[in-house]
């Protein structure tokens, strides 16, 4: 079953054509991962899904509702949670409060209590592994935790639906593996995820399925295995190197067994 289908969406910024007729399906409970070079628009697709672009050509439905025109907040309570590309805390609060923040926008919004609020808070701290941080200020961590801190807040939301940008940009290998292991996870809680991601190893070990963006326009939507293979998209993105390194890994790995 698909939560999320997206027929023909475009988005355009004066000329530019930053979404372009888009059509896909994600489907209840898979990783989805959204690959493609830098200005392909990705984030305008996440922005467009989460309302925050409006406005758009197209439709889109999410768990059979169309969302096209609805707001953030109430795109938010229907059970789409997001993370941003640029990690934003509120640096006077502490780590739990920032996400205690999120449960008040989610989908009991405001009429769930406080103490709800950071029940919910704690349940995310848990799963992104941030609870022995829970009492520090939002200053006081690092890019990885801020990373983490970003999706805890989201989830805090309680989404069936999380949108995660560039979770792993800037993090070191260790903290990439963490990143990849909190994001199966999460998964493995029955929310579906659709993840933007540049680094190659963690997408490509973690989605179902891919989705190659370029200049707005889908070029491959293929399990991992073949979007690795996809002259296309190796020809766009990947590029020969990735392909040879690939091609070099499989033959040792074949060798070995
Ligand atoms: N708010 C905006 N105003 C004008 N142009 C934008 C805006 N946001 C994105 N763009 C343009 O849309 C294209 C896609 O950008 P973006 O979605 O950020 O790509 P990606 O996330 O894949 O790197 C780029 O050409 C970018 O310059
Ligand atoms: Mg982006």
């Amino acid at each position: 079953m698909d939560i999320l289908a997206l027929r023909n969406v475009s988005k355009h910024f004066g000329g530019v054509a930053a979404v372009d007729g888009v059509n896909c399906s994600v489907r209840q409970g898979e990783i989805f991962g959204l690959i493609g070079p830098n200005g392909a628009g990705k984030t305008t697709l996440l922005n467009v899904i989460c309302g925050l672009a409006d406005p758009y050509q197209g439709e889109i439905t999410f768990k059979d509702q169309r969302i096209a025109g609805k707001k953030p907040w109430d795109i938010a309570r229907l059970g789409i949670g997001r993370t941003f590309q640029i990690v934003q805390p509120f640096h006077g609060l502490t780590i739990r409060e920032n996400v205690a923040i999120g449960a008040m926008f989610g989908k009991k919004g405001h009429e769930g209590s406080i103490k709800e609020a950071l029940s919910l808070a704690d349940k995310a701290l848990e799963l992104t592994g941030l609870s022995h941080r829970a009492d520090d200020l939002a200053t006081q961590i690092t890019l990885s935790q801020r990373k983490r801190l970003e999706m805890a807040r989201a989830l805090a939301m309680e989404p069936d639906l999380l949108l995660l940008d560039e979770v792993m940009a800037g993090l070191h290998l260790t903290e990439i593996s963490e990143m990849m292991e909190i994001v199966k996870r999460v998964n493995e809680q029955g929310i579906t995820i659709f993840i933007i991601e540049h680094v190659m190893k963690a997408v490509m070990g973690i989605s179902h399925r891919i989705m190659v963006l370029h200049y707005g326009k889908t070029i491959a939507v293929d399990t991992p295995e073949r979007i690795a293979e996809n002259s296309r998209v190796i020809e766009v993105y990947l590029g020969e190197r990735y392909a040879a390194r690939r091609a070099k890994r499989l033959a040792g790995s074949e060798m070995g067994s």
